[in-house]
């Protein structure tokens, strides 16, 4: 039996995957015989009711110098990250110079609006090329995974931290106790520790199985995170649904006691009972919806070929792994895959080696049909692709449910 990585209990696997590559593994031709491969599957604690997934690649396998995620590669999400940080902002505690430490703070999207309003800043980033991109705009930067040894370093070089943010990243950390005790040694006192992540409550509701991938070890709900927190000495004070990624929750937290808890966590604990989110045949009836999904997408996408259709993906995301994997999306069902990521452009989609290409490959000509893939960007892409719908193209959606758009 495998056992539950923040409680030890024996958890309960519900959506077994096979074996799937590195979601962002996108590779050359030339290291198609040496692509890695692990067996992802997704389970439930019911010791402490975290959703996590039984193993994961080595954390420098994902997060290394040719990480291709640049969170300022998308226009919406980087105005998302200027609201989070002006919020977080506006709800400094007083202090003469204050400092805030962003966790997995990639290319400096967010922390580049601290270090706008003058505040002292330090980023943590273990991806290299990410840390330097940041670097090369002059915000401060420590490329390393953020533990408990390094929030001592941090404390001895710079002192104790006003503000933690840390956007679509404790998610991905494996061992969270070591991170939140250092969380917990790095705040002040009365400082606010915010952070943001796929809520798993949205991805059950909107069958979004395609959220579950290498990089993400847990899918939080409003419980499992609070019950972790308080072991460590810290407290869920707010709690915020947010629309990114398909749909987060913004936590705001404090060492505990230290703050009032706003009546929005009681309200979520009682909604998570209610969606029975601690029951396991909750997540048995998702992946019963996983599996109805992902034969409706492959059974569209055969007749689509039958027809004669050009098919092509839009967005090589992280997600679209997953995707393409479970559902057997072969490159006789998909041309290509478009993305507007250098790194990525010319290189092949994990598992399935879909060609990626160049955004401009998909306007000359316009497939007849785009599966959307980046879905979490719809509006944003919507609004730019007007001239796909207009030239005869159509959309095929899968989350929350398979079909094709209007
Ligand atoms: P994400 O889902 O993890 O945010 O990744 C989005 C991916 O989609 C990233 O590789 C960039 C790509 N993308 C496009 O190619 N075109 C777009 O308009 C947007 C918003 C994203
Ligand atoms: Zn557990």
């Amino acid at each position: 039996m495998k056992k539950c990585l923040l409680c030890g209990s024996s958890v309960e696997p519900f959506l077994s995957f096979g074996p799937m590559p590195r979601a962002n593994g996108f590779l050359r031709l030339e290291e198609f015989e040496r692509e890695y491969f692990f067996p992802l599957e997704a389970a439930f604690c019911p010791g402490c009711a975290m959703v996590q997934i039984t193993e994961q690649p080595e954390p420098e396998r994902m997060f290394n110098a040719s990480y291709p995620f640049f969170t300022g590669s998308s226009r919406r999400m980087a105005l998302h990250f200027e609201e989070f940080a002006k919020e977080a902002a506006r709800h400094l505690p007083p202090s003469s110079n204050p400092l805030v430490v962003e966790i997995g703070s990639n290319d400096g999207t967010m922390l580049a609006c601290f270090a706008g309003a003058g505040m002292r800043h330090l980023g943590v980033e273990p991806s290299l090329n990410a840390a330097q991109a940041a670097r090369d705009r002059g915000l401060k930067t420590v490329s390393e995974f953020f533990t408990l040894d390094l929030a001592r370093r941090i404390v001895q070089d710079e002192g104790r931290a006003d503000t933690i943010v840390a956007a679509n990243v404790m998610c991905h950390i494996r061992d969270l106790h070591s991170a939140l005790d250092g969380v917990r040694l790095l705040l002040k006192p009365r400082g606010l520790f915010w952070f943001e992540d796929p809520y798993v409550g949205d991805v059950l509701e909107k069958t979004a199985y395609d959220q579950i991938y290498d990089e993400h070890a847990y899918l939080f709900s409003v419980s499992s995170i609070s019950r972790l927190l308080k072991r460590h000495g810290l407290e869920v004070v707010d709690v915020q649904p947010m629309p990114t990624h398909g749909g987060s929750n913004r936590f705001t937290a404090a060492h505990r006691g230290a703050l009032p808890v706003s009546r929005t966590v009681a309200a979520f604990l009682e909604r998570e009972k209610r969606l029975e989110l601690h029951h396991r045949e909750t997540y048995d009836r998702f992946r019963k919806r996983c599996e109805e999904s992902r034969d409706r997408l492959t059974a569209l996408l055969k007749d689509l070929r039958r027809a004669g259709k050009r098919v092509v993906g839009y967005g090589a995301t992280s997600k679209s792994t997953t995707v393409i994997n479970y559902c057997g999306i072969t490159t006789d069902l998909m041309e290509f895959i478009c993305d507007t990521t250098p790194l990525k452009q010319g290189t092949f989609s994990p598992g399935a080696h879909i060609p990626v290409r160049s955004h401009e490959q998909f306007l000359s000509p316009y497939p007849d049909y785009a599966l959307l893939f980046a879905w979490n960007h719809r509006d944003e892409i919507m609004e730019k692709e007007g001239g796909f719908r207009e030239k005869g193209g159509r959309w095929i959606l899968y989350v929350p449910t398979v079909g094709l758009s209007n």
